[in-house]
This record gives C-alpha cells, sequence and structure tokens, in this order.
C-alpha cells in the first residue's frame, strides 16, 4: 500500500506532488523557483504578477501558466504560495492565500510598517495556517555552530552591519515602498540577533537625513542604532546603502573569552587560545533549506520552518523601532511578546514557536509622549497615518520613550516603563585576575604649552540649520549640518546629498506599475549581480 502524508486535512500518497503557486515574479521569486523546480515533490502551478509580461516570462521558463491576478492563480487550489512581492505590496496577496486555505511562504520584509504584518499575524494566527518567512540566514550551518559556540557564555556585546550599494530595485530607496534600508535589508542580521543573542527589548537610533547619491531617494544614507537586549546583552546595528559594492553584512558577537563575526559567507571564532578560526559558510545551501523546509512541513513531512510569520513579525517590530527611533530621536522601547519564550540566546537560531496575540487597542501613534509625570510611557502600534515630525530629543530630557508593544503584551497593563525594560540580570562573578606584572618606569612626559581653551560647547545642542562651523587653521571648513528632514521637504534631502547621481538601473515602467512595483531587471548591469534586493 502507498504510504501517505496530510495536506490540508487530506491524506495524499507520497507520489503526488506539492502544488505551488508564485505571487510576484521578481528577482528574489525567480530563485525561488529556481530552487523549487529542482524538487522532485513539487510542481510549480502558475505565476502571477502586476507586471504582466514579468509573470508571463517567469512563468515560460517554468512551462507553468501566468495569471493576471491572484485570483486566477488561487482558482488552481494550490497547496502553497509563495508571496514574493516589495514591502509596500504586502496585504492583499497574503489576504487571499489565506481565505484559500493554502500553505504560504513571504519574503521579508514582512510590510513597510507594523499594520499590514500584526493584521495578518492575528488572521494567520485565528486560522493556523502554516506559513514561513525568507528569513534563510537560520538555515545557515555558521548560524548553528555560532549557537553551538555562544551556548554556556553569556553575550555581552553585539555589532551588526550592513554596508552595501543601493539594489537595483526602483522602490527600495523610497521609505514609503520600502521601509527603508534597515526594515528591507538590515533585518536579515537583526533576525540574526534575535536568534543569537535573544529579544531585544529597546533601541536608539539616529539617521543620517540625507539620502544615497540616487535620484528620488529619500531614504537615509546610513542609520546607526542602539539596541538592548532582554538578557542585558547591548549592541549596535549600523546600515548603509551608499558603497558601489556590499562591503559587510553580519553580525560580531563577544561573549566571555569568545568574538564571533557570524556571516553569510563565514563564521569567523577567535577564543581564548588567540587562535582565530575561519569557517566558510554556503549561503545557497541556506537558500535551498529554507524552501526544503517549507515544503516539507506543507507535506506534513517536515517540521524545521524556523521563522514562521508571527517570529518574522518579532523581528520585523525591532526593525521598524529602530527606524521609528531615527524618525523621531526618541527612545522606542519594545515590550516581551507575551506568549513567546523569554530571550532564547544562543539556544536555538531554530524556530520559536511565538503565538500570534491579537491586536492592542491600547496603541496610540508613535513618538507620542505620555503626559508630563505620566509613569506610563506611549505604546507604539506602527507609523502614524501622518509622520511626526522628527525631533532630536535628549533622552534624558523628559520625553517619554515610546514603546513597539507585542501586540498580546500590549493590552497587558503591565506596560510601564518599569517592565518595558527588565531589570539587567545578575552578572556571575567574574574570575580573579592575574596580577599585573610590574611595569618599567615611565619617562615623564615633556610639559606642552598650555592649549587655546575652546568655550564649552553646549551638550545636544544641534548647530542652527544651515549653520557652518568656523574651520579649525589648516582645515576645509565643515559642511553646514542639515536642517532635520521634515516629511514636508524631501527636495531639501536631495540637495544636500553630496555626491552626484548615480542613475537608477531600473525604472519603474508605466503609472500603473509604479504603483504595484517595477518588473524584475535579470541582471543588474551596474553591478552583474542577479538585481535582488538584499542578496
Ligand atoms: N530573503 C532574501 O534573500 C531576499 C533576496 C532578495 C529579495 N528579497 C525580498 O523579496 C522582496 C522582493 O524583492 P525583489 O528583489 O524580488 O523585487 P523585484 O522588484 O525584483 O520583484 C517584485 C515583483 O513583485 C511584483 N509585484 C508588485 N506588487 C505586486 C502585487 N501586488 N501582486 C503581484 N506582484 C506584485 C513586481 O511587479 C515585481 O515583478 C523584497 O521584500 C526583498 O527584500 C529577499
Amino acid at each position: 500500500m502507498a504510504q501517505t502524508f496530510e495536506m490540508k486535512g487530506r491524506f495524499m500518497a507520497f507520489s503526488e506532488k506539492c502544488r505551488i503557486g508564485m505571487i510576484g515574479a521578481g528577482n528574489v521569486a525567480q530563485r525561488h523557483a529556481r530552487v523549487l523546480s529542482g524538487f522532485a515533490d513539487v510542481e510549480i502551478v502558475g505565476v502571477t504578477d502586476v507586471v504582466a509580461p514579468a509573470a508571463e516570462a517567469l512563468a515560460t521558463t517554468l512551462g507553468a501558466p501566468a495569471f493576471p491576478d491572484a485570483a486566477g492563480l488561487l482558482s488552481l487550489e494550490p497547496d502553497a504560495v509563495y508571496v514574493c512581492v516589495p514591502p509596500f505590496a504586502h496585504g492583499h496577496a497574503e489576504e487571499a492565500v489565506l481565505a484559500s486555505g493554502a500553505a504560504l511562504f513571504v519574503e521579508k520584509p514582512i510590510g513597510v510598517d507594523l499594520t499590514v504584518p500584526t493584521a495578518l499575524a492575528a488572521d494567520i494566527a485565528r486560522r493556523g495556517t502554516l506559513t514561513a518567512v525568507g528569513h534563510h540566514w537560520r538555515y545557515l550551518d555558521v548560524v548553528r555552530s555560532a549557537a553551538e559556540l555562544l551556548a554556556d557564555r553569556p553575550v555581552r556585546l553585539v555589532n551588526g552591519v550592513w554596508w552595501d550599494k543601493v539594489p537595483p530595485v526602483a522602490w527600495w530607496v523610497r521609505s514609503d515602498r520600502s521601509g527603508g534600508p534597515v526594515v528591507e535589508q538590515a533585518a536579515h542580521v537583526v533576525d540574526l540577533a534575535r536568534a543569537l543573542v535573544g529579544d531585544v527589548r529597546a533601541v536608539y537610533a539616529a539617521g543620517t537625513g540625507t539620502p544615497p547619491p540616487v535620484p528620488d531617494a529619500d531614504v537615509d544614507a546610513a542609520t546607526a542604532a542602539t539596541l538592548i537586549f532582554a538578557s542585558g546583552a547591548v549592541g549596535t546595528v549600523s546600515s548603509t546603502c551608499v558603497l558601489g559594492w556590499k562591503q559587510r553584512a553580519g553580525l560580531e558577537i563577544l561573549a566571555e573569552g569568545l568574538a564571533l563575526f557570524v556571516g553569510e559567507d563565514e563564521l569567523v571564532v577567535r577564543d581564548s587560545t588567540g587562535q582565530e578560526r575561519r569557517i566558510p559558510g554556503d549561503p545557497d545551501a541556506a537558500r535551498v533549506a529554507v524552501d526544503r523546509a517549507f515544503v516539507d512541513a506543507v507535506r506534513g513531512i517536515g517540521d524545521d520552518i524556523r521563522v514562521p510569520y508571527a517570529e518574522a513579525l518579532e523581528t520585523h517590530r525591532v526593525t521598524c523601532a529602530i527606524a521609528e527611533s531615527a524618525r523621531t530621536g526618541q527612545v522606542v522601547t519594545l515590550a516581551a511578546p507575551a506568549a513567546s519564550p523569554a530571550a532564547s540566546p544562543a539556544a536555538s537560531p531554530t524556530a520559536s514557536p511565538a503565538a500570534v496575540p491579537a491586536a492592542s487597542p491600547a496603541a496610540v501613534p508613535a513618538g507620542s509622549a505620555a503626559p508630563a509625570g505620566s509613569a506610563a510611557p506611549a505604546v507604539y502600534a506602527g507609523r502614524p497615518a501622518t509622520p511626526a515630525t522628527p525631533t532630536l530629543t535628549q533622552p534624558a530630557s523628559g520625553a517619554s520613550p515610546a514603546t513597539i508593544a507585542s501586540p498580546a503584551s500590549a493590552a497587558s497593563p503591565a506596560s510601564s516603563p518599569a517592565s518595558a525594560l527588565p531589570p539587567m540580570p545578575a552578572m556571575p562573578p567574574m574570575p580573579a585576575m592575574p596580577p599585573m606584572p610590574s611595569m618599567p618606569p615611565v619617562a615623564p612626559m615633556p610639559s606642552a604649552p598650555p592649549a587655546p581653551q575652546a568655550p564649552p560647547a553646549a551638550p545636544w545642542a544641534p548647530a542652527p540649520a544651515g549653520s557652518t562651523a568656523p574651520p579649525e587653521p589648516g582645515r576645509p571648513a565643515t559642511p553646514p549640518i542639515p536642517a532635520p528632514r521634515t516629511a514636508a521637504s524631501p527636495a531639501s534631502d536631495a540637495q544636500s546629498a553630496p555626491a552626484p547621481p548615480i542613475p537608477a538601473t531600473r525604472t519603474e515602467a508605466s503609472p500603473a506599475s509604479d504603483a504595484q512595483g517595477a518588473p524584475a531587471a535579470a541582471t543588474n548591469p551596474s553591478t552583474g549581480d542577479g538585481g535582488s534586493a538584499d542578496e
């Protein structure tokens, strides 16, 4: 008798294929289609894209039909659907897939802000839909090795970086379409930090306020963020897109007596032996593994989905908090997800079975300060319809930090500054240090002539917009500090961009596609790479 497995509530023979539909036919969809086509137990049944030629091109390579919309594709009753659309286009496609009963694979990031993802997460939880999100770094062998090395050592410091070029997709440089570089791209290292170090409780970030030198760009050319983890570890994440190449992307992790760098291509380990070991990574294997794990789960023969939708939402809350903090100049705290296990540092880079809580009725827009003297911080549930004017505010100046609440935990009355930022765990005692060897006597320094005293600078006081600091002798004048960006003045950003514009390698085809996203370019002529948004 043929062996069977259960899929979508019916028992199927193992000889039956998993039938998959594709929504979006751009760069990353092409990659998934290539991988899935290599699986003997998968059949790609159809493709749709708002740009019909893109759908037709991919469908032709797969020998499958192209459809003008998701409804046509879903009429084939696929077992699972991949949603590979740009960040701004998430929502309707997922809703249609969920209503069809198919399993759902979504590319990261799951939205430009928290509005659509929070609603979708609630719907997914209600329906119990099988989901996965394309955080394929969690499938890197080097991430597993890093987790093993960190298993018995508390992490103290983290430094995540994504220093790269502007990817060749037109929507990427617009914050309302991509969410900005941290949400869109550095999400991989933030997700890795969550997997290896645990949940993040607070962020404080700054952006350049000026865009990269690309036409129509309004995203920050660079962002730097400070992160406080629930475990007490601290860290930074920085992102820039001003290079013409990928300089570095990954995560440095410092634990007691151990330094790691985890990248897509390698793990670098240095411990108390002082020896540096380089362990090569295999990103292509991880890109296959993320699809294989999803297909196995859909077929009911595997259980290795490491980032279901609810887990991706937790990472997305952190990247949105960084974007929000850079926009407002405020510290943003993140309430603990009610149903998620406590911070899971180093325990496993694999699935965190976070349940999805219901939306919080208590949420107020970001940047809302609590009334003076109030103990409760503002609770952040997503980007406000009208963005608050960014202010450069000292954290200590009395402005209450905003809180990005996990939906269910936001409903909890425990959202107070004290509960949002848990007390630091007690540190284990440090081993006694060996006595310092005695140093040879040091010759006294010749006394230097007294330096002219500059008047003390007012701490945190930015120079007035447009002002120019007097040049130091022998140094060129410092360029004026740009005025903080406001939603109403993108032109001032463009004017202050120092470098000449780099022509965009992709343009959006038509007003219709402008609203929906551009068709995929097979290859970026300027870089020779595949043109994917974050490869
Ligand atoms: N996990 C990874 O390694 C990885 C790699 C690359 C890209 N990505 C992510 O994948 C997403 C897409 O990136 P990309 O490089 O493929 O972009 P892309 O612009 O090349 O492709 C997106 C496609 O979606 C189509 N589209 C837009 N709205 C649609 C809608 N409502 N319905 C159907 N199709 C629609 C566009 O016409 C376009 O063909 C981004 O969020 C990106 O971050 C992830």
